[in-house]
């Protein structure tokens, strides 16, 4: 059997091309399994929970399929205040998550030196593992932030096509964005680094997310989030998704498409943390999540945000943002788990790729 997910583990782009094009029932059977077993083998049975704060919907950049883009101006904006988000960290670690997700759009008023002392505080007044998905930093920040005491960082690449990432990217005052350079200078920090990318980009072909796939094996990421594209109607992109008629046909795609690569994922990136996405489960509430778990992920970020905020943080229409809070939704969420046999990750779930040093 080793010898078997040593060759699986080597998939060539052709194969994997031919995974994505795979219709057969059967076919898809098998790859289901196959993911399943080599997640079960290489991160076991536990989901890890991350409870995830959006800390502030602000954002410098204009991201034609995000809903938080600066030029989006129906959106009240706003921004926690520091004893909100401690009170958050306090209520993730009670609801007996080992890691607080920080995220927000890229806002550079999240200021450097007040965040730093944030980071602090939570280290300090709690146990949790802190993750940042705060944007497209300096590497200042981010050194700052790694030396506060922020264990992980977040940043999609969103796609590995170029032309298609920077039609839809727009660069900020001139400087083009360059994700995976960025994302080098994570590992090189110290961070644990996750990535990804969205499913279903008018105009994104399918080599490319076959070359999604290869990329996520060559930067040796500790996490891989895979989501669908879900048009938001207040964003250029969305406006050009209305306008065509594909899209119907088109989201079943895209769910189908999404679960391949979680399980090619799993299966090229064997060890690595792997969400069910909150777009996942938001285009498929009825069992996105305990699908997605069992093609290969092990891992939920469910959303802690205060629902006074909540509705705000609308980078994708979600008709159920608002209604989810507190116990009841993390009740659910862990019954879910429990349902499909598996448990409730222990601990702060770090990384099994490297090794960690504690100070
Ligand atoms: N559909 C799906 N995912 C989206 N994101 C942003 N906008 C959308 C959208 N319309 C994802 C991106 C980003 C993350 C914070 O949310 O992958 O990196």
């Amino acid at each position: 059997k080793k010898v078997f997910l040593l060759l699986i583990r080597q998939m060539d782009k052709n194969e994997i091309l031919k995974w994505l094009v795979e219709c057969e029932e059967e076919k898809l059977e098998s790859l289901w399994d196959l993911a399943d077993s080599i997640r079960h083998s290489n991160v076991g049975n536990e989901v890890h929970l991350r409870g995830l704060v959006e800390i502030s919907n602000y954002c410098a950049r204009e991201c034609n399929y995000c809903g938080l883009r600066k030029p989006n101006t129906k959106l009240e904006r706003y921004r926690m205040s520091e004893d909100e988000i401690i009170a958050c960290a306090h209520d993730t670690e009670k609801l007996g998550y080992g890691t607080i997700v920080l995220q927000s759009g890229e806002d550079y008023g999240i200021e450097t030196q007040l965040f730093s002392n944030i980071i602090k505080r939570i280290k300090d007044e709690t146990s949790l593992a802190v993750t940042l998905a705060l944007g497209e930093r300096s590497d200042e920040d981010l050194k700052v932030w790694y030396e506060a005491g922020a264990d992980r960082y977040l940043l999609k690449f969103e796609t590995s096509d170029k032309k298609l990432y920077d039609s839809i990217h727009p660069p900020l005052s001139g400087k083009k964005s360059d994700r995976i350079k960025i994302l080098r200078k994570l590992r090189d920090i110290g961070y644990e680094t996750g990535s990804g990318v969205m499913i279903g980009l008018p105009g994104q072909k399918i080599e490319s997310i076959a070359d999604d796939i290869e990329m996520f094996r060559e930067l040796d990421l500790d996490m891989i989030g895979v989501g669908p594209y879900i048009p938001h109607p207040d964003t250029p992109l969305g406006v050009q998704c209305e306008k065509s008629d594909a899209d119907a046909q088109s989201s079943v795609n895209k769910l189908l498409m999404t679960y391949k690569v979680i399980a090619l994922t799993r299966i090229a990136c064997p060890k690595a943390n792997i969400p069910a996405t909150t777009a996942l489960a938001t285009m498929n509430p009825l069992d996105g999540y305990e699908k997605g778990l069992m093609r290969g992920a092990n891992v939920i970020m469910p959303n802690l945000t205060p629902v006074n905020y909540k509705s705000f943080y609308d980078i994708y229409p979600s008709a159920a943002r608002s209604d989810l809070s507190g116990t009841d939704y993390h009740d659910n969420i862990k019954k879910r788990i429990i349902s499909i046999g598996r448990t409730v990750g222990i601990g702060r779930g770090d990384s099994l790729r490297i090794r960690k040093v504690n100070y």
